[in-house]
């Protein structure tokens, strides 16, 4: 389709009232993001001559999302209505001869959608043609009123509405296409005669029609594509059509996911084939996960890059991580900071990795923080091992080489290394560097004292006989634990 004379308009200045935030409505999130990036996203195909972003309430912040989309930022202060927001983008529209004109709170709209609006305009020579769709419940929209079965007559505003007009269910999805050589002067008859003292885009529609020119309707094949965001609920439904089309599509393309209605996706995720999704996972950003992985009930993966065959289990978060092929996490497993466990390797419950490199079939399997470190290849790590890599001011560096063992409860003082094949005993404080092959034992020395608890236990019983002290027949156990204590 041949588009060098169309501009695509996205209003964007409003506030939101009905949505009770400190922030911009169009800055609202639903399906992982800005309702106004779904816009430009939609919009981007058609290959449009100029993309205006008419900006008002947080322009500042607004403003850089519609240039990052390579569209004009348009500021419309105060904002006046729909049709004065069309009035202040009119310089920026320029010589286009068609406008596509969508609200920055509809973000459902397919790119499809919109191209068949485009060219039922073109074929129909209209002035005007408006996407529109036919709700079981159209309270909160404008309804469109008919002349006959394929013209439009007019536009009536929800808070207009006369209570014969309250029964008509075909809404204005605020998403249309104008000749502007019909638009402009239609505009400047606006005048704001309704509760809001504004001036409505609406009205344009029944000053064309009066003016005798055509104005059509397409009407959404999926009433839900032009679902708008006006409260909390809306933004809340909008949101669970976006996650259904997100697991639709890794469902079509061959991934397993459980109870699907559980399971939160923002949309650049990808999953290779076979891989399964249990109940109440969270797969955010910029998420990779390979083919046949496993990711468990209750995991949060964000920026997470899963080689195959990976395995997630139960309650572990991964953020900005990296899990070769092979890997196995979890139950109950943080990483994050750039992390990278390579291929093979196992991470187990309640370990951290914050910024750490873990060698291939390197394994840390309970308890331990790793931070700053970096670990080679076929290494156990014990149980409880911590390395210390902050002194309260600066991150120090720990490197363990590989086929070490740490044993547990170590506390690994950065900045420090262990050298290939080192052995550090369990409960080792270690603070200098370990040679390769070595044996560090850091700890104090154990001493057993023959005898001593039988001992012990003669001089408790003999304490204990009743009548020998303060005449009590039957002590409480507390007093006596007292007593015992005293003594020693
Ligand atoms: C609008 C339509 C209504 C339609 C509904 C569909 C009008 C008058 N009404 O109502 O027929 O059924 O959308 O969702 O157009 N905006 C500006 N500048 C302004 C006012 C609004 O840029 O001065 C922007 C808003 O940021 C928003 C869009 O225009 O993105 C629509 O405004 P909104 O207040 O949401 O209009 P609705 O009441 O939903
Ligand atoms: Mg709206």
């Amino acid at each position: 389709m041949a588009n060098h004379d169309l501009a695509v308009v996205i209003l964007a200045a409003g506030k939101g009232t009905r949505l009770k935030s400190s922030l911009a409505k169009v800055l609202h999130r639903a399906g992982g993001r800005p309702l106004m990036e779904h816009a430009l996203r939609a919009c981007a195909p058609l290959g449009a001559k100029k993309t205006v972003v008419v900006v008002g309430h947080q322009a500042e912040q607004v403003s850089p999302v519609a240039e990052s989309f390579d569209a004009e930022a348009v500021l419309q202060q105060p904002q006046h209505g729909t049709g004065h927001a069309m009035q202040v983008a009119r310089r920026a529209i320029g010589r286009a001869k068609v406008a596509l004109v969508l609200p920055g709170d509809a973000p459902l709209v397919r790119t499809e959608t919109l191209k068949s609006l485009i060219a039922t305009h073109r074929a129909g020579h209209a002035a005007a043609t408006i996407l529109t769709a036919v709700l079981a419940d159209p309270s909160g929209y404008g309804r469109i009123l008919r002349k006959s079965e394929n013209l439009v007559s007019a536009i009536v505003e929800e808070s207009e509405l006369s209570e014969e007009q309250r029964e008509l269910n075909e809404i204005n999805s605020a998403i249309y296409c104008f000749s502007l050589d019909k638009l402009w002067p239609a505009l400047a008859h606006l005048k704001p005669n309704n509760k809001h003292r504004e001036l409505y885009l609406t009205d344009t529609i029944g000053t064309m029609t009066s003016a005798g020119d055509t104005v059509l309707a397409v009407v959404a094949p999926d009433s839900r594509e032009i679902l708008g965001c006006n409260t909390r609920a809306d933004l809340a439904e909008v949101d669970r059509v976006f996650r259904e089309r997100k697991r639709t599509a890794l469902m079509d393309a061959g991934v397993t996911i459980q109870l699907p209605d559980t399971v939160l996706i923002d949309p650049e995720v990808t999953a290779g084939e076979d891989t399964v999704i249990e109940p109440g996972v969270q797969l955010l950003g910029k998420t990779k996960i390979g083919a046949r992985c496993t990711i468990r009930s209750g995991s949060v993966l964000s920026n997470a890059q899963l080689g195959d065959d990976v395995t997630v289990e139960a309650h572990c978060v991964v953020a900005q991580s990296r899990l070769d092929a092979g890997v196995i996490i979890g139950p109950f497993a943080r990483l994050r900071g750039d992390s990278h466990v390579k291929a093979g390797a196992r991470i187990g419950n309640f370990v951290e990795l914050k910024k750490s490199v873990i060698g291939e079939g390197t394994k840390a399997m309970h308890l331990t923080y790793l931070g700053d470190s970096k670990i080679g290849a076929k290494s156990n790590i014990g149980a409880g091992t911590i390395t210390c890599n902050y002194d309260g001011f600066h991150k120090f560096p720990t490197s363990i080489g590989n086929k070490v063992f740490i044993g547990s409860d170590s506390a690994l003082v950065a900045p420090v290394r262990i050298g290939d094949g080192a052995y550090v005993a369990a409960g080792s404080t270690i603070t200098d560097n370990v040679p390769s092959d070595a044996l560090a034992i850091a700890r104090g020395r154990q001493v057993n004292k023959p005898g001593w608890a039988s001992k012990k236990r003669r001089e408790l019983a003999a304490a204990e006989k009743p009548g020998k002290k303060n005449g009590s027949r039957s002590p409480k156990k507390s007093k006596r634990g007292q007593r015992t204590k005293k003594r020693r």
